[in-house]
């Protein structure tokens, strides 16, 4: 085991980054004590929860290791100040969505939430302390928190507080966050400070093999983040854009992206067509890396980056529009079945979910939305199309359902939005049954067992293939 001088942890937000991240590290650190703090005391509460299916975020393999690792050497506290004040360590691990308001809305990262946190530091650290950005910022974010937390000298004991700040962006996805993070392909550590560079690579070390820890300048790890993103994104909407072609043309997006893929310089991972991508994160980083090369009149790059998302959110209504037409072009007071909600299988988030915008458009159009979900709460499907609250005739409603059972009892389609592994094995002719005819199957994630609803009886949309092809 890799010992070093950091002896004490603290992360401050206990979200999607924070809580698996600090997990992993407690796993292979015992030496080091580790509070994950908020300021949300119910997300707080709620990774205490001694029933493991209450933690506030669902991903696998994560219940094992907060059920090994907490109150061991992994604390989640709301104690904000002494955490701070104890740490060798602090990382920022705090929102940073878009901006809803003011300069650059709509484009740049609001920093209310790091700012809030570097002043924090400033206010309650006692010595000499390592500051770790983890949450995804816009380049020269750090030269910010640099300057706050030198406005500490403003502060008691200032002579023995001293700072130092490194960028180390996290690459996880949910779904699949433990083993990124377990088996990381790289890890990324910018920053000037070679003794704080040692600090947080010797941690890694732990488990991570030396050649695999990166260490850059914090200009480049800050930018590589947002880059990272924007390819991942920007390759979806590549393949989503293909396989709208595809349904026209008679071509099948599998076995396209099949011979593309096995170009080793192509390679064949991120290459499923999809509803189009959602998340918390990949709209709004590339958002900000629009507005950034706006604002350094880099017109021509922005508008690169801006076509993605025109893509992707082009990719969510044009399904809409697939399912009302193939519904003999009117929805109003006929029942639909949705499956998943989440924006990806295997996690219970929602944020930015290409199921919100399609639900909301159906309900526009005046359907009932039957929604089933194996992971996401009822209280967040309510939040997402709380803005759909029905009292107006000419819009349709929904209801959450416990089952895909029940969700199908009577519809007049079933529209897959989410890859779950249930949706798979479904059984088609029970479901065919109890379904008003003719009955359509809209199958957004080619998960569908195509054969055997066929067989069962259903007339089936598979995104990315022609309708012809079908027959
Ligand atoms: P999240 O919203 O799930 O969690 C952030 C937490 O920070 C919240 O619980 C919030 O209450 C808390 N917080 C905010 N300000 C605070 C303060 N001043 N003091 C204490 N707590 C505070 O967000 P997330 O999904 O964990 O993302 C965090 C960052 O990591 C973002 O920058 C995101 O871009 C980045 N990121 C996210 C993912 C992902 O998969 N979600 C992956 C890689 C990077
Ligand atoms: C993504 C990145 O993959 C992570 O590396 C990054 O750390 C994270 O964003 C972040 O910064 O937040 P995540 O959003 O959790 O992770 O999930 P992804 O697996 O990337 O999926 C994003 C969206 O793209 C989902 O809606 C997914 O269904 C969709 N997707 C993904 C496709 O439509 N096709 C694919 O081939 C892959």
């Amino acid at each position: 085991m890799k010992k070093n001088n950091i002896r004490k942890i603290c992360c401050i937000g206990a979200g999607y980054v924070g809580g698996p991240t600090m997990a992993v590290f407690a796993s292979h650190c015992p030496y080091i004590e580790i509070k994950v703090v908020d300021i949300n005391k119910e997300r707080i509460d709620a990774w205490n929860a001694s029933d493991f299916n209450n933690l506030p975020i669902f991903e696998p393999g994560l219940d094992n290791l907060i059920s090994n690792q907490r109150n061991v050497n992994l604390f989640f506290t709301n104690e904000l100040e002494k955490s701070i004040s104890e740490a060798d360590m602090i990382f920022i691990s705090v929102n940073t969505p878009t901006k809803t308001k003011g300069v650059g809305a709509g484009q740049a990262i609001d920093l209310k939430w790091v700012e809030s946190s570097a002043r924090q530091i400033a206010k309650y650290s006692k010595s000499h302390t390592i500051v770790v950005e983890k949450s995804t910022l816009p380049v020269k974010t750090a030269e910010t928190i640099k300057k706050i937390l030198i406005s500490s000298h403003d502060f008691e004991n200032k002579e023995n507080k001293t700072f130092s700040v490194l960028s180390n962006p996290e690459f996880l996805s949910e779904g699949n966050a433990i083993n990124d993070l377990q088996n990381p392909d790289r890890v990324l550590i910018g920053g000037d400070d070679d003794n704080a560079i040692e600090s947080l690579s010797s941690i890694y070390l732990n488990w991570v093999p030396k050649d695999k820890i990166l260490k850059t300048n914090i200009w480049s790890s800050e930018l590589s983040k947002l880059t990272a993103n924007a390819f991942l994104a920007q390759r979806i909407s590549s393949v989503n854009s293909i396989s709208s072609l595809c349904e026209i043309t008679g071509a099948d997006i599998a076995q396209v992206t099949k011979a593309v893929g096995m170009d080793s310089r192509i390679g064949n991972k991120f290459l499923s067509t999809g509803p189009g991508f959602g998340g918390s994160c990949f709209q709004k980083d590339i958002l900000n890396l629009v507005y950034l090369c706006n604002f350094y009149k880099l017109e021509e790059v922005a508008n690169y980056w801006q076509s993605v998302l025109e893509i992707n959110n082009w990719q969510k209504s044009r399904i809409s529009r697939i399912i009302v037409n193939y519904l003999f072009g009117n929805v109003s007071g006929k029942k639909i079945a949705i499956l998943g909600f989440a924006f990806k299988a295997n996690t219970n988030d929602t944020r930015q979910s290409p199921s919100i915008s399609i639900c909301k458009d159906l309900i526009e159009e005046g359907a009932h939305l039957s929604i089933y979900d194996p992971k996401v709460e009822n209280y967040k499907i309510e939040e997402d199309l709380a803005d759909q609250e029905i009292d107006n005739n000419e819009f349709g409603t929904w209801e959450i359902c416990p089952s895909i059972k029940e969700s199908a009892i009577k519809s007049d389609a079933i529209v897959i939005l989410t890859e779950w592994k249930e949706f798979y094995d479904i059984n088609w002719q029970d479901l065919f049954r109890s379904m008003r005819k003719p009955s359509w199957i809209f199958d957004t994630r080619k998960c569908i067992n195509y054969q055997n609803a066929k067989k069962a009886g259903f007339n089936i949309w598979e995104i990315g293939k022609s309708p012809l092809i079908n027959k």
